[in-house]
């Protein structure tokens, strides 16, 4: 089956409207919904934003700029999706909104629709499990920037079918990321290493081994990364950095993802990262 037209569920987030930016300047029609118009505005703004940088970069044309974001519908209405060949759910990381996602998208959508999830660390099955096609669903994990970064891990339930994972593993091809599959167990690949060095460099901070600017220029300098561990627990967001972990550790009761008092003490403040302005560093 061909994919043309792709849903994403979850569009006025970062990863949503990322996700969107990606499939529209691939070529692919896109409808993307969240709950409020108003946000479903910002989103597309955003998105224009990114274009707009890369026209003035001369990476893009205006004219490919303008086809892209004509190829983005919006909307606060899931029945929308019937004509879509794919869906990605982007919402925010509850278990229970998850399930009422893919229990309406299986009303709303074709027998043969495949329904992808681009959660982090939540069960894939048990998304699965709230509709009647559970092998055509699985997992679509995106790396923030999505437009930007490369990979894309797709993961596999005991349900998904051979013909679904391999229609996602070429869709994700067609969006120009190395793909690699990874079984239904949070985390995945680069989580399970991921959380423990984030973790580990707040714990370094906290018992004042080194200032948060050492612990970040090490890590860049020294292992030639984009960013240090602490900057970029504020990009991925220290709320996020604290579930994925605490979903981890719940599911393994391994210590490595024991999160640290400081991150938990910094999230019950307030302090969130990038996005509220505030975490281990500051954001105008
Ligand atoms: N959409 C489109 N393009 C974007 C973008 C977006 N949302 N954000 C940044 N970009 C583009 C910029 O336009 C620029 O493009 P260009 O090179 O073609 O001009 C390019 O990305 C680099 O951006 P900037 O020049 O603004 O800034 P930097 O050079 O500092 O790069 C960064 C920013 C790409 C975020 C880089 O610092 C980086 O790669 N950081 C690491 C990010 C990372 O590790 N992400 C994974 C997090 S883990 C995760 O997501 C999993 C989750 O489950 C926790």
């Amino acid at each position: 089956m061909g994919i043309k037209k792709v849903g994403v569920v979850g569009f006025s987030g970062v990863m949503g409207s990322g996700i969107a930016q990606l499939c529209a300047s691939c070529g692919y029609e896109v409808i993307g919904c969240s709950r409020n118009a108003d946000k479903n505005a910002q989103a597309l703004e955003r998105i224009g934003g990114f274009l707009g940088r890369a026209v003035e970069k001369g990476k893009l044309s205006e004219q490919d700029k303008m086809a892209a974001l004509a190829r983005i519908e919006m909307t606060t209405d899931m029945d929308l999706f019937a004509g879509c060949d794919i869906v990605i759910e982007s919402v925010a990381e509850n278990i229970d909104l998850k399930r009422d996602v893919f229990a309406a998208l299986d009303r709303v959508c074709a027998p043969d629709t495949i329904l992808a999830s681009n959660t982090s660390s939540l069960s894939i099955i048990d998304m699965a499990m709230c509709t009647r096609r559970p092998n055509k669903v699985l997992g679509f994990h995106f790396f923030n920037p999505a437009p930007v970064m490369n990979l894309l891990e797709v993961v596999k339930t005991i349900a998904t079918d051979e013909a679904t994972l391999e229609a996602g593993k070429e869709f994700g091809r067609k969006l120009g990321k190395n793909v690699v599959v990874a079984r239904d167990a949070p985390g995945y690949i680069v989580n399970s290493l991921l959380i423990p060095y984030l973790l580990n460099a707040i714990r370094m901070l906290d018992r004042g081994q080194a200032s948060r600017e050492d612990i970040d220029i090490a890590v860049k300098l020294g292992l030639n990364n984009p960013m240090g561990p602490l900057a970029l627990s504020d990009f991925i967001g220290l709320d996020t950095l604290l579930f994925v972990a605490d979903v981890i550790y719940e599911d393994s009761k391994d210590a490595q993802y024991a999160a640290p008092s400081l991150l938990k003490k910094m999230v019950t403040a307030g302090w969130l990262g990038k996005k509220s302005g505030k975490g281990f560093y500051e954001y105008k």
